[in-house]
């Protein structure tokens, strides 16, 4: 957006009809109070003040619904698949019990999000472990947990799974590991530079002209079962056609590495990008799956298992972040404050992701003014939204930051001692608890080493 002379530009406002494009599917204008936003059935007002602000919002309904077009549609598509929760997306222990009720697997990063899942009853046996950093720690724990499948980065890696494997006595002792490789396919995803994971400068995976030695290592230890490759090329990609063209680099590794024998397993990844405001344009799940299922087709042995990993676009609408407004401050700008910001949202400082701010409870005002939207962390860059078009706001106003439902929680941190939000599902009328707000004896927990001790 521009500024001249210290004044922002405003940026038109977008019509209430848009913005529900971008909130989540069961948002509407409450009947009783027309001037207040409810989801799944509840107003946000009545939300502050159960729950308190700021609160992570998701409509249950929406979600669930959300991941049947992921499940069903690959389904219908390619039987023989799987879709998997990239729960690096939205780690709450609630959401892994609903990803498996809806029939996910789950693709974890390291051991925190194996503990998350394992602590929701996510069976074992659908759980995948990434990372391109595994420790000796993480792996046994996967071991003894017997999960599905581990996604092999690197020759270290492999190092150390012919050390671990013989010695785990968990359920699966002795018996083979399936694992697959992590390769870089070489596709420079068109996104955030902190966003593209497939092109040749990454950390993630080995390059196609390293794959066939650590293949070779995996189909000759008799405790590792090597079913595939995986790959994964970037995150909040709007372009389908890149995807298509990942698969289509599949095709070379099996040509290189198994004279043409297609593998078992073809774990593509995930990365479908989502609509953040109101004029981007975000391909349906539907056009994402034709994309991959057609590259599919045209690359990939019939009879194999055509696995994905979708996070982003499974749980980013779905989800809103609620703030109270703390103060107005008329400076020549205009800053509206509000009671979270980089500390439980750091997209915008992170990525330059634009989102879409609504004073959800003044829906009936005109939005007059162009305000800066910022949070309480001290550093400028903590800045929600720069020109967000709203009514005169005042202090005590309810304001939802919409889709914000990937990687917001993920993110969330105590900069400034800031305690991180609690997590509420609304459906139906109704909302449940999913994770509790933080306390400061939370706080303060880690740091019992020192408190009243004497320097
Ligand atoms: C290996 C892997 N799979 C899946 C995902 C999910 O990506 P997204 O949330 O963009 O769908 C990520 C995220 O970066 C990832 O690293």
């Amino acid at each position: 957006m521009d500024t001249h002379g210290g004044h922002v530009t405003p940026v038109p406002a977008p019509s209430l009809d848009a913005l529900w494009s971008i909130l989540p599917e069961n948002a509407a204008i409450d009947d009783a109070t027309p001037e207040v936003l409810s989801i799944g059935g509840v107003t946000v007002t009545e939300l502050a003040e159960q729950y308190g602000t700021p609160l992570y919002v998701y409509d249950e309904v929406g979600l669930r619904r959300q991941i049947r077009r992921f499940t069903e549609g690959l389904r219908e598509r390619w039987p023989n698949s799987e879709v998997l929760f990239a729960s690096k997306s939205f780690p709450a222990v609630g959401m892994y019990r609903l990803a498996q009720e809806e029939g996910l697997s789950v693709d974890v990063a390291g051991g925190g999000e194996l503990q998350m899942a394992l602590a929701a009853g996510v069976d074992p046996a659908r759980i995948h472990m990434h990372g391109n950093a595994k420790t000796d720690a993480e792996l046994a724990m996967a071991l003894e947990a017997g999960i599905d499948t581990i996604i092999v980065d690197n020759a270290d890696e492999l190092d150390r799974l012919e050390r671990l494997l013989p010695q785990h006595t968990g359920a699966r002792a002795s018996m083979p590991q399936q694992l697959l490789l992590r390769v870089i396919p070489g596709v420079a995803a068109k996104t955030h530079a902190s966003q593209a994971t497939g092109g040749a400068e990454s950390k993630f995976g080995l390059p196609l002209d390293q794959a066939a030695e650590a293949i070779a290592r995996m189909r000759a230890h008799p405790l590792m079962d090597f079913a595939g490759v995986h790959l994964h090329i970037g995150s909040q990609i709007l372009d389908v056609a890149q995807f298509a063209e990942a698969v289509s680099k599949l095709s070379n590794v099996t040509d290189d590495v198994s004279g043409g024998t297609a593998f078992r397993t073809y774990d593509v990844g995930g990365g479908l990008g989502v609509k953040y405001t109101t004029t981007d344009d975000a391909p349906s799940v539907d056009a994402y799956l034709d994309a991959i299922v057609a590259a599919a087709r045209e690359h990939l042995h019939p009879d194999a298992r055509l696995l994905i990993e979708p996070g982003r676009s499974l749980v980013a609408r779905a989800g809103v972040t609620l703030y109270r407004v703390t103060s107005v401050k008329r400076t020549g700008r205009t800053f509206v404050a509000v009671d979270g910001g980089l500390a439980d949202q750091m997209d915008a400082a992170l990525t330059g992701q634009r989102f879409e701010a609504v004073l959800a409870n003044r829906l009936a005002d005109d939005w007059s003014e162009s305000v800066q939207l910022v949070g309480r962390q001290c550093e400028s860059g903590d800045l929600l939204v720069d020109g967000a078009p709203m009514p005169e706001a005042n202090v005590g106003d309810l304001v939802v930051l919409a889709t914000t439902g990937a990687y917001g929680y993920t993110l969330a941190n105590n900069y400034n001692g800031a305690l991180k939000p609690a997590i509420v599902f609304v459906g139906d009328g109704g909302s449940r608890l999913v994770a509790r707000r933080e306390t400061y004896a939370d706080l303060l927990a880690t740091h019992e080493p020192s408190i009243g001790s004497t320097v």
